[in-house]
């Protein structure tokens, strides 16, 4: 099954991609077999339909699993961060090394294919970089990503990622938890909804004309679900600040819900009443709800959600509800799961 989500002008890769990366590209597309439409991928796409899908990097695997903080392969010039306090929540689980969670990525402003962030988001100018927090709060205001980053609570936390399209790894991220960021802004009563915004520019992210949806990228979570300590700002991985195609400098990264609620290179924070509208559901509401929590019970319209693959794996394993992490199951009782995805 082959679902693709049409770019508003329709036109040929070899238009929007330089000659050489798309001869390179061509020829990869031939060695594999496979057509140059199967390269489009996306959220809109179940794993089983991703031929790309890289394979086990078994050198790297060995090195990145035997430290977290330790600077992993291909992490030159990123800067390495202070951590104060390690935590591992994925069950003792092996990391998936990093050259698989920096080169197979959903950046749809860098282009819809999972190799073309990687090679297109060193165009994002990551400094200086400020993000407006406004809304229903007391205290209105400017965050400036270094505040962030020289932060002495910088924190490792260690998360299995599961995206909708059934592929999923497990990262150790670099950040704060987000509660702990948006209580100094002094959220009011009226507060029930936090909405966030990614960057956008034209010129920086020429590729984003062609992302298939508006941008700039929009989500957002309750008011509870963003304060749940497991929700963490994230601002770094792997022990250095974040890689571009990753979300730099400034993202989320909420475990229990599908990877597309983690949005990236964050901009704009607002505390609203209402509940916000979020990127995937403005497309394709059937299909994405808001809340979007990793549930193998309920099946994406046009596949399953019961098994997932790491990245780097042959085998699927089972999803787990919340993708294990049931503590947050208090936040939704009550809740039909399926009227509620
Ligand atoms: N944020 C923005 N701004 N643009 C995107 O295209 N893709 C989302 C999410 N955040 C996306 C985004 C999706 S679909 C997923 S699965 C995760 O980022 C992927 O994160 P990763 O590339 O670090 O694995």
């Amino acid at each position: 099954m082959l679902i693709r989500i049409p770019p508003p002008h329709p036109i040929r890769s070899s238009e929007i991609t330089p000659e050489r990366v798309h001869d390179d590209r061509r020829r990869l597309v031939a060695q594999l077999g496979l057509s140059a439409v199967a390269l489009v991928t996306g959220c809109g796409r179940s794993d089983d339909a991703q031929a790309e899908r890289p394979q086990a990097s078994t050198e790297i695997a060995a090195t990145d699993s035997a430290s977290t903080v330790a600077p992993a392969a291909g992490s030159e010039g990123r800067a390495a961060l202070n951590v104060a306090k390690r935590s591992e929540l994925a069950g003792g689980e092996t990391l998936t090394p990093f050259m698989d969670v920096s080169t197979y990525n959903n950046y749809y402003e860098f282009g819809t294919s999972k190799d073309q962030p990687a090679r297109n988001a060193h165009t994002l100018k990551t400094r200086p970089w400020m993000v407006t927090v406004d809304g229903e709060c007391e205290s209105p205001g400017q965050l400036g990503i270094e505040d962030l980053v020289n932060a002495s609570t910088l924190e490792e936390r260690v998360y299995r990622f599961r995206c909708v399209e059934a592929w999923s790894m497990v990262v150790p991220w670099v950040g704060i938890a987000l509660s702990d960021v948006l209580a100094r802004f002094k959220p009011t009563s009226k507060a029930k909804y936090v909405a966030f915004e990614t960057f956008y520019d034209r010129q920086q992210m020429p590729l984003g004309r062609w992302a298939g949806f508006e941008l700039p990228y929009v989500e957002g979570l309750r008011i509870d679900e963003a304060m749940h300590p497991l929700t963490l700002l994230t601002v770094g991985m792997y022990g250095r600040v974040l890689p571009n195609q990753n979300g730099a400098p400034l993202r989320l990264v909420v475990p229990w819900k599908y990877g597309y609620k983690s949005i990236k290179s964050i901009v704009r924070v607002r505390f609203v009443e209402k509940e916000p509208p979020t990127t995937w559901n403005i497309l394709q509401p059937e299909e994405y709800g808001f809340y979007s929590n990793v549930n193998p019970a309920v099946s994406h319209p046009r596949w399953s959600q019961s098994g997932e693959r790491r990245l780097g794996e042959l085998f699927k394993r089972k999803t787990l509800l919340y993708n294990g992490y049931t503590e947050v199951a208090s936040l939704y009782t009550g809740m039909d799961p399926v009227k509620f995805h």
